[in-house]
């Protein structure tokens, strides 16, 4: 019988300083206005400076599990997708498993940047159909105001800190689970969106640079590719699709691909207004904001995608 990777419970956790668009740095000579009218942001939270990724991957995970009803002895599998662990190495998701207190199993980092919860979503799938685990939680969670330049406007007001996660669980004879996934990369797109440090190259972190337009023009087409494909990867017309889960980098660019699959507004989670951009912790927020106030339900058909820097894109369609 086939196996199918269901979600069984979904968490998220943000820091409690919330920073609206009025209280950034006045150097950054940015206003309220031109970030909303550009991306669709108005706040963002940031980590406190003892606060690291993997202590916001633990509380959201503690609130999957909760509404999962098990204990961390009985998931087997983490996977944890970000772009800014704890240290080099070795992985956050080993940190995260001793700090739930899971002693077996296996628990490892996956790095597709703002893609990186589509990845690891598609990852887990593939493990858990091949009887690798049977139950996985797959977490996104990101410090991205430590690769901030604080005094560049172009990127220090598109992002923010926070984790997702999901308790994904082997079943058999559900139509319920991970439907489908897409998963592209353009190394040609490297130096358009990129971290500017890193252990081989300078041995120092690092701070964002993007070239903003390109990144722009790149998501849009490149996700309507990613919309059109796993849809048609996996049989399914987009009038089924109850609710588009996008990452939330830009309004405008989630606007043109709730377009492209024709979605009314309504059916669009939109989190991004009060989070900024989270990179890969942005789609898990969006669905647990939207599982927890009552929108997304049992046996809704929900489609996720995200584009990021690489570049890498994709999508993941889930019957929840
Ligand atoms: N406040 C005020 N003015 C600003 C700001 C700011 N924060 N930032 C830039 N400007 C100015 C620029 O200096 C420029 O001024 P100039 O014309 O005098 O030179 C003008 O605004 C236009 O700048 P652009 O960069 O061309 O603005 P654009 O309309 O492209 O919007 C933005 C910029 C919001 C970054 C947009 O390009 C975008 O959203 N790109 C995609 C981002 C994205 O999707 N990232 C993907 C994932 S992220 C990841 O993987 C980590």
């Amino acid at each position: 019988m086939t196996i199918r990777s269901v979600i069984i419970g979904t968490g998220s956790y943000l820091p409690k300083n919330r920073v609206a668009n009025h209280d950034l740095p006045e150097h950054l000579n940015t206003s309220h206005e031109w970030i909303v009218e550009r991306t669709g942001i108005c706040a963002r939270y940031l980590a406190a400076p003892d606060e690291y990724t993997s202590d916001m991957a633990v509380e959201a995970a503690k609130r999957a599990l909760n509404v999962a009803k098990l204990t961390p002895q009985d998931i087997d599998m983490i996977i944890l997708a970000t772009s800014t662990p704890d240290h080099t190495f070795p992985a956050t998701a080993t940190r995260i498993q001793s700090k739930l207190g899971m002693s077996k199993g296996f628990a490892f980092d996956q790095s597709a940047v703002c893609s990186g919860f589509v990845f690891a979503l598609a990852t887990a799938d593939t493990y858990l159909k091949q009887g690798m685990a049977k139950t996985a939680l797959v977490i996104g969670a990101e410090t991205m105001s430590r690769l901030l330049d604080w005094t560049d406007r172009k990127t220090a007001v598109l992002f923010g800190d926070g984790a997702g996660a999901v308790v994904l669980q082997a079943q058999q004879g559900t139509d319920r689970g991970i439907l489908g996934s897409l998963l592209r990369t353009d190394g040609c797109g490297y130096d358009e969106l990129y971290v500017n440090g890193g252990p081989s190259t300078t041995q120092t972190t690092g701070v964002i640079h993007m070239n903003g337009r390109e990144v722009f023009r790149n998501a849009v087409h490149r996700l309507e590719e990613a919309v059109e494909d796993i849809l048609q990867q996996c049989d399914v017309s987009q009038e089924e699709i109850d609710w588009l889960v996008p990452h939330q980098a830009n309004k405008r660019i989630i606007d043109a691909t709730a377009k492209k699959l024709g979605l009314p507004d309504e059916k669009v989670i939109h989190t991004g207004n009060d989070h900024a951009n989270t990179s890969s912790a942005s789609i898990p927020l969006a669905l647990d904001h939207a599982v927890r106030d009552g929108r997304i339900q049992q046996g809704d058909l929900i489609l996720c995608e995200a584009f990021a820097g690489g570049f890498a894109w994709g999508s993941n369609l889930i019957r929840m």
